[in-house]
């Protein structure tokens, strides 16, 4: 099959609607990452972005609407906090997880009685869902495992010969997934850290829960609150490190293990020995998540072997950006004084 990327006119909007009421599956923009959508209700449809991310089929997908109306056809008992949070932050990158209708194929949800809801802000992705009138079951369009997209090449790196389209919208503004958040009573617990941030949530709910997954390591027999937790993700091939400490620290630990293929993963605003070969990823979380999944796809392709990174903070949207890096170094962090 041939995979066009194309420019998001008008008409190719209306080309790709077309591919999606038809049960097809494409290549979409979004503010966070690029997704690849299909229509939600259409189980045949959803086998289709399974088989082509090589996706485990526990892994509920994000069903993406561009009217708060079409919530209701595809959750019930909606709790206050949830409608609270979508008046605020949508449309925008943070998902809310909902028990489901029945409209939802178990498909969709990956068995799940729950629903993950998102209502983009990205413009070409609204058109879309307008144009097709449909919601739009999307995940991240990465092959599973390897991070996430950023530019329509990515996806293109990716997918290419196994989907029909891409809309190119140029490069993700935000650069990292959504906030995934899940509710209790008025508790909202954060599932995945995102552009939305914890300080950001704690102004509509009294008490924001993070999750367990967030930051820790959760084993195989463990029972996850969302299952794209316990899988392995964003890994670049080459071995990355996360070094926390000061930048003397970095520079003395990655001086003791520099070879030809290591490169160092550094903020704007470091300067470091010119023996080390360096790149740069942003001073603030915003920046930093931006550049992230970019920078990890472009340490492969200049045959980076080992990979040590300052650590990020953990601060506002900084913990999204953490929290990336932490399963892109499989959770190998090193602390200076241990
Ligand atoms: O920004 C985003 O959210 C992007 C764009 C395309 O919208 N989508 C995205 O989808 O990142 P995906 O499938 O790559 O990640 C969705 C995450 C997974 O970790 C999944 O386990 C979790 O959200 N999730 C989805 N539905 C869930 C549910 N019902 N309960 C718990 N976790 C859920
Ligand atoms: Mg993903």
């Amino acid at each position: 099959m041939e995979t066009k990327v194309l420019k998001p006119t008008r008409e190719n909007i209306l080309y790709c609607a077309e591919l999606l009421k038809n049960g097809d599956i494409v290549g979409m923009p979004t503010e966070t990452v690029y997704g690849l959508a299909a229509n939600a209700f259409d189980e045949e449809a959803v086998k289709k972005i399974f088989e082509a991310k090589k996706r485990p089929a526990d892994n509920p997908l994000i069903v993406h609407i561009a009217d708060l109306d079409m919530i209701k056809e595809l959750a019930v008992n909606i709790p206050d906090t949830a409608i609270a949070v979508c008046e605020k932050f949508w449309p925008g990158p943070i998902t809310i997880v909902l028990p489901k209708s029945d409209k939802i194929p178990s498909i969709t949800s990956g068995g799940m009685n729950t629903v993950g809801i998102r209502f983009p802000l990205n413009k070409v992705a609204r058109e879309l869902i307008k144009s097709c009138g449909l919601p739009l079951a999307a995940p991240s369009a990465n092959l599973s495992g390897s991070p996430s997209p950023t530019t329509a090449e990515h996806v293109f790196d990716d997918l290419n010969g196994s989907i029909p389209a891409i809309l190119d919208d140029g490069n993700c503004t935000v650069g990292v997934e959504s906030t995934v958040i899940s509710f209790e009573d008025d508790i909202i617990r954060l599932l995945r850290p995102g552009k939305i941030s914890v300080e950001d949530l704690k102004t509509v709910a009294p008490k924001v829960v993070i999750d367990k997954g967030v930051l820790e390591i959760i084993s195989n027999d463990t029972k996850v609150s969302s299952p794209g937790m316990k899988y392995k993700h964003y890994s670049p091939k080459a071995d990355v490190t996360l070094v926390s400490g000061s930048i003397e620290f970095f520079e003395r630990y990655v001086s003791s293990r520099n070879s030809d293929d290591t490169y160092a993963l550094i903020f704007d605003s470091d300067n470091i020995s010119d023996n080390i070969k360096s790149i740069k990823y942003g001073d603030s979380g915003l920046q930093q998540a931006e550049r992230i999944f970019a920078i990890l796809r472009d340490v492969d392709k200049i045959g980076a072997r080992n990979v040590y990174a300052r650590c990020p903070s953990k601060d506002g949207v900084g913990l999204a950006v953490y929290n990336r890096m932490l399963r892109a170094a499989g959770f190998k962090v090193v602390k200076e004084g241990d």
